[in-house]
């Protein structure tokens, strides 16, 4: 990783916010690995980093205001921001993505982000309220539909106290999201649905039939090819996960729902089909089932529609169709069965035997007409990238 960044110059905006700190660790990675860091420090960064420390690693001029004369001699802030291949404002505080989002020029910060024509990458860090809050998701749909990438920040117990979603991404993280800006974008023109989750099935009003799958590895997979320039439309079942960045979410509960989301969603090039849909739902009864001291319900199982076999068999079949096998025996001899008789053109088969489900490593065999590659133990994010690539080169290769 990295190379792509070596010559490059990175105008980075340190914001005001506890993660602030972070920020010096990236002017470090960023150098380290070839770049050219230009900082910016807004007024309320200055009081969580010095301009001296964010200087002396930078090896550059810190700039702090519109007003300064001299910096304005050397470089004025429009050429500035266009002196930059990339932006990046690490931590984007709420206040600085609202600022962004309405189009203000009250700071230097501001200004640059209003005056440039360069890409920029917002990596917010807030409190986890703030974050959450109607105004803060406003700006960023905002922000997304002006072109600008906003990385989704990590979740964990925060400077604060509480706990939940508002961390800085980890720096390997951003440096993994600078990188992908100025990588290749192979599946750019190409629409990917991606189904994540299980589905929940109601056997009466309050219960459901559900399973395990905490989404994870069909997230990783949407913000995979998303990163490699597709546009992506997910399909996810109930999870409380973070929508990766540059991916259409669309909600679902049912297998039904989710059939019906992934129908609408064609035509598309690619569908990767990693929900873990229910294959049965419940005849629902109307009314909460009742304990009434006589025989237990008996719950009557309907079969679900098979999504993936209804992709691979449609009318408008997206050219290349993914789907995944959790086995506990026989997994290639299983995997294979599975991708003729749901008109798949490759089966990602994990054994779950091992605890897969809600865990972030996994162990999967990739297969598909001429065979079987087994890909090892690795993270599903390692697996996401992988299989990403591999469509990319399946239609340029
Ligand atoms: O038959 P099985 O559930 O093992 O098949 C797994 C694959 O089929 C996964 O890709 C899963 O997303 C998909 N599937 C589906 N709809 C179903 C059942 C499975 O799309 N009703």
């Amino acid at each position: 990783m990295g190379a792509a960044v070596h010559g490059k110059t990175i105008l980075l905006i340190v914001g005001g916010g506890i993660a602030a700190f972070k920020a010096l660790e990236l002017v470090r990675e960023l150098r380290r690995a070839g770049a050219r860091v230009l900082p910016v420090l807004t007024e309320n960064g200055a009081r969580f980093v010095t301009p001296l420390s964010l200087g002396a690693l930078a090896g550059e001029l810190v700039r702090t205001s519109l007003w300064d004369l001299e910096d304005e001699a050397a470089m004025g802030h429009i050429q500035l921001s266009r002196a930059a291949d990339l932006i990046v404002v690490c931590p984007a505080t709420a206040d600085l993505l609202a600022r962004a989002a309405t189009g203000q020029a009250n700071d230097l910060a501001s200004t640059l982000l209003l005056a440039t024509d360069t890409p920029v990458l917002m990596v917010p860090a807030m409190n986890v309220r703030m974050w959450q809050h109607a105004a803060t998701q406003r700006n960023i749909a905002t922000l997304r539909d002006d072109g600008i990438t906003v990385m989704m920040p990590d979740d964990g117990e925060m400077a604060c106290g509480e706990y939940g979603p508002g961390r800085l991404p980890e720096v390997t993280a951003i440096m993994a999201e600078i990188t992908a800006q100025f990588g290749p974008k192979p599946l750019t023109g190409r629409h990917a649905l991606v189904t994540a989750g299980p589905t929940h099935e109601p056997i009466d009003p309050v219960r459901f039939i559900g399973n395990h799958s905490s989404g994870k590895q069909g997230f990783a997979i949407a913000g995979a090819l998303a990163a490699l320039g597709a546009r992506v439309t997910l399909v996810a079942g109930p999870v409380h996960l973070a929508t990766p960045a540059g991916v259409t979410r669309v909600d679902v509960i049912t297998a039904r729902d989710m059939a019906t989301a992934c129908a609408a969603a064609l035509p598309a090039d690619i569908a990767v089909m990693v929900a873990a849909v229910a294959d049965w739902r419940a005849e629902t009864a109307d009314h909460k089932l009742k304990k009434d001291g006589g025989a237990t319900p008996a719950i009557a199982l309907v079969e679900n529609p098979d999504i993936l076999a209804g992709i691979g068999h449609h009318a408008q079949r997206p050219a290349l169709v993914v789907g995944f096998a959790a086995e506990t025996r026989d997994l290639l001899a299983n995997a294979a069965a599975k991708r003729a008789r749901k008109g798949a053109d490759w089966i990602i088969a994990n054994d779950v035997g091992e605890g897969v489900f809600g865990a972030d490593a996994t162990h999967v065999h990739f297969v598909n007409q001429a065979g079987s590659e087994d890909w090892g133990a690795s993270p599903k994010q390692a697996v996401a990238d992988r299989l990403a690539h591999r469509i990319a080169r399946h239609f340029s290769p």
